[in-house]
Order: C-alpha cells, then sequence, then structure tokens
C-alpha cells in the first residue's frame, strides 16, 4: 500500500452498521428514508425489509418464520424510486433502497389441490387431472425472473407438461413455497403446488428408496435407542452440555469413508 493509500485508510472512520438479529441502531449508522404503506420512515440502511419494518416499530405475527431465506414465509413485492417496475423479493434476505415503496397486500392466490398420496396414480396423467391449468403456461418465463431461489421455474412446468416427473422433482428441488412465481403468472398457475406435488409422487413412488434409511427406521422402531434416548432425557443440563463438547466429531472436510467414530455401538 502507498504512503498516500495508508494515510487515506488511517483518516476513513470506520462505517458504523447496524448488525445483528436485533436492529439497534449503532451511534452515527447512516439512515435512509423508506415508504410503508405510505408513510416514510429513516431506517438503517444495512437492514432488510423485515428488519426495517421491526425497526420502525412494525411487529411479525405472520409472514415470518426463519429470517434465513428458507422458509418461503416472507415473499414482499415493492417499488422502487423513479421506476415503474415492480419488484419482488423476501422481505428477509432483501436489503432496503433509498425511497423503496411497501404495501401490504393480500396472500397470493395459488389453487391447491386436495389429493391422498396413498392413492394417487405416480403418472403425469395425474398430475395433469389434479392441476390442468399447465396447459395454460404461455412460456413467458416471469416466474423464473421471480424466484428468489434462482428455479428453474419455466423448465419444471415445460417438463412436467412432458410429463417428467423425475425432472420437474429435481429442478424444483430449492423451492422454499413462497408464491412469488404464482405472483406474476398470467396463466394463474400454482407452479409450486404442483411442483411440490411432483416431488412427492417421485419421492414416494419413483426414486429408488433408501434401504440403509429403511433399516435404521427399523432399528428404531424396535427400541434401540430407547435406553440411550432415555439417559440423555435424564441427564441435567450441564451434564448434557458436558457431552456435547466432548462428542466425536467428524473433522471439516474429511474425504468420504475416511472417518469412523471410536465408539460404534450406535452406528
Ligand atoms: S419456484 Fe416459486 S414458490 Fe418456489 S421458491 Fe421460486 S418463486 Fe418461490
Ligand atoms: S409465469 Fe406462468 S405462464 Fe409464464 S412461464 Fe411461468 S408458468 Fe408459464
Ligand atoms: S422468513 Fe423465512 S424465508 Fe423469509
Amino acid at each position: 500500500m502507498s504512503d498516500a493509500q495508508t494515510a487515506q485508510t488511517k483518516n476513513t472512520p470506520t462505517q458504523q452498521v447496524a448488525t445483528g438479529d436485533r436492529a439497534i441502531l449503532p451511534e452515527g449508522a447512516k439512515t435512509i428514508p423508506i415508504y410503508v404503506m405510505g408513510k416514510n420512515y429513516e431506517v438503517p440502511e444495512t437492514l432488510t425489509i423485515m428488519k426495517a419494518m421491526e425497526f420502525a416499530g412494525f411487529k411479525f405475527l405472520r409472514g415470518c418464520g426463519c429470517r434465513g431465506g428458507i422458509c418461503g414465509a416472507c415473499p414482499t413485492v415493492y417499488r422502487k424510486e423513479g421506476d415503474y417496475k415492480l419488484h419482488f423479493g423476501l422481505a428477509c434476505q432483501t436489503v432496503v433502497e433509498p425511497n423503496m415503496y411497501l404495501a401490504q397486500i393480500p396472500f397470493y392466490p395459488a389453487n391447491r389441490a386436495a389429493y391422498s398420496l396413498d392413492e394417487i396414480e405416480p403418472t403425469a396423467e395425474a398430475i395433469f387431472a389434479l392441476y390442468p391449468e399447465l396447459f395454460r403456461c404461455v412460456a413467458c418465463n416471469n416466474c423464473t425472473k421471480a424466484c428468489p431461489m434462482g428455479v428453474e421455474v419455466l423448465d419444471y412446468i415445460s417438463a412436467l407438461k412432458q410429463g417428467d416427473i423425475a425432472k420437474a422433482a429435481k429442478l424444483s428441488f430449492d423451492c422454499i413455497q413462497c408464491g412469488l412465481c404464482a405472483s406474476r403468472c398470467m396463466g394463474e398457475l400454482p407452479q409450486y403446488h404442483i411442483a411440490q406435488l411432483a416431488r412427492r409422487i417421485y419421492g414416494k413412488y419413483i426414486q429408488p428408496s433408501a434401504e440403509h434409511l429403511s433399516r435404521r427406521v427399523g432399528q428404531i422402531e424396535a427400541g434401540r435407542y430407547d435406553e440411550m434416548l432415555g439417559k440423555l432425557t435424564e441427564m441435567s443440563k450441564d451434564e448434557l452440555a458436558k457431552l456435547y463438547k466432548e462428542r466425536e466429531r467428524e473433522p471439516d472436510f474429511a474425504p468420504l469413508g475416511t472417518w469412523m467414530p471410536k465408539d460404534t455401538q450406535y452406528l
């Protein structure tokens, strides 16, 4: 680093930001204006929409779950200053921008078919019968553009239209059921419910069954772990913490098949 750069770094004050699970504004943190239902609030610039709204005094009773971009409970529609487009994102993942405009909207309309997985035929025709709207897709790709998880929504819908349940199940694996795709669909498809049915059929009827899992479930049902679990439930919090700290643990990034615990009695 040059002398000039070093001097500049030394003279630059450390920027304070709001971090952590609680929206506490550190002294000197920069705030920006946002609008919630037309009312102006000043919020720290680094917060997500969810934390910014809590900072502004709102309390989430619904529409908030994991806060980690996984549960799909917080799909949000917003506008930006000077931009005619509607924007979409998860409130727990999208960082606020100056003059962002947030408004409450009703939950997304999405038909969800009723079925019993035990009685359903594991065929594409069964999916077509439950969700005939699948064929209203006009391949506009709005759904894919709206997806916060980067799921290729149009591709899984197209795979299903071609009867490829396995492909649709795999392509939609990262779906978190937020519904943002459905909110953008001119064909009014409930893409995520259709894909969920495909994954259910794939998991129950098409995918090869995991024999090691069935074996372990059988061992659990036969009571193999009852005594050990009974001892754990009798332990104090301190004893449990000690046991946890002292547990055998696989080294990070250990190559597959190269590590075994010394105590193999519960394997
Ligand atoms: S596919 Fe649809 S419901 Fe699933 S994560 Fe993407 S936008 Fe959300
Ligand atoms: S938004 Fe609807 S119509 Fe457009 S590609 Fe997606 S499923 Fe098809
Ligand atoms: S709260 Fe779970 S995805 Fe946002």
